[in-house]
Parts: structure tokens; sequence; C-alpha cells
């Protein structure tokens, strides 16, 4: 997956994580397996804070599909998680597929629909340069 200008979403702090999230998960992808785990589990922590900064932005800014959007990220963070234990058992061909076939799909329908509407809405209430909280 490659990062270009298209995927901006027009708030800077959304932009530079989706950025990060797409070299994470390309670093993953090409991987060696020993090197797969550590990688993997970049890609989670990145997650983790990445969802964390637009839950404060959303908070901040009073969006009116929070919930929806919070509960997307908490069910994302629990599938990586269960990845992340399935990878400790050492099945790296099963979590690899997950990286190669799922994550790509799901962060561009993400980022196309809940992370896009959130950005509109900050612009909207004038934090299109806000800062990230966390
Ligand atoms: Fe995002
Ligand atoms: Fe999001």
């Amino acid at each position: 997956m490659q990062w270009t200008e298209d995927l901006c979403v027009g708030v800077d702090f959304i932009d530079a994580d989706h950025e990060d999230f797409i070299t994470l998960l390309n670093t993953a992808r090409a991987a060696s397996d020993a090197d797969f785990p550590a990688a993997f589990n970049a890609l989670a922590e990145h997650a983790r804070a990445h969802f964390a900064r637009e839950e404060a932005l959303m908070d901040a800014t009073g969006f009116f599909a929070t919930t929806i959007h919070k509960g997307e990220h908490a069910r994302v963070l629990g599938e990586v998680a269960h990845f992340a234990e399935h990878l400790e058992r050492g099945n790296i061909a099963f979590v690899r597929a997950y990286v190669a076939e799922r994550l790509p799909d799901w962060f561009l329908q993400h980022r196309n629909t809940m992370d896009q509407a959130t950005a509109a809405h900050a612009a909207r209430a004038g934090h299109a340069d806000a800062v990230p909280a966390t």
C-alpha cells in the first residue's frame, strides 16, 4: 500500500498518523519471519496511539458519530490483540495474512468513512490544525 496525497483528510496529525500506519504496515509485510513479530507489535502500538489521538479530537469537537468511530477502533484493537496471541503461539503465516489481506482494505475503508467524517467535522469546528492531545 502506498501513501499518496489523495489519502489526506485535512487534519495534519491524522494525515501524519495515516502515513505512519502505511509505513509500519509495509514494514511488517516486508519483514522476515524473524523480524515480523516486532514489526507487528510496532504496528499495534502505533494503532493504539493513533486511535487515541483521533478519539481526543472527536471529544474536543463533539463529533456526532463518536460512539460508532470509537467502537470501530475498539473492535480493531481487539482483533489486533487476538492476532498478537496467535503470533505468540508461532502462527506467523496466519498473522501475515491478516496484515497483508485484511488490514489494508480495512484501513482504506475506515479512512474513507469514519476518519474522513471526523476530519471534516473538526475542520468545520475550526480544528483543522488541531494539535494531538495524546
Ligand atoms: Fe485513522
Ligand atoms: Fe479512526
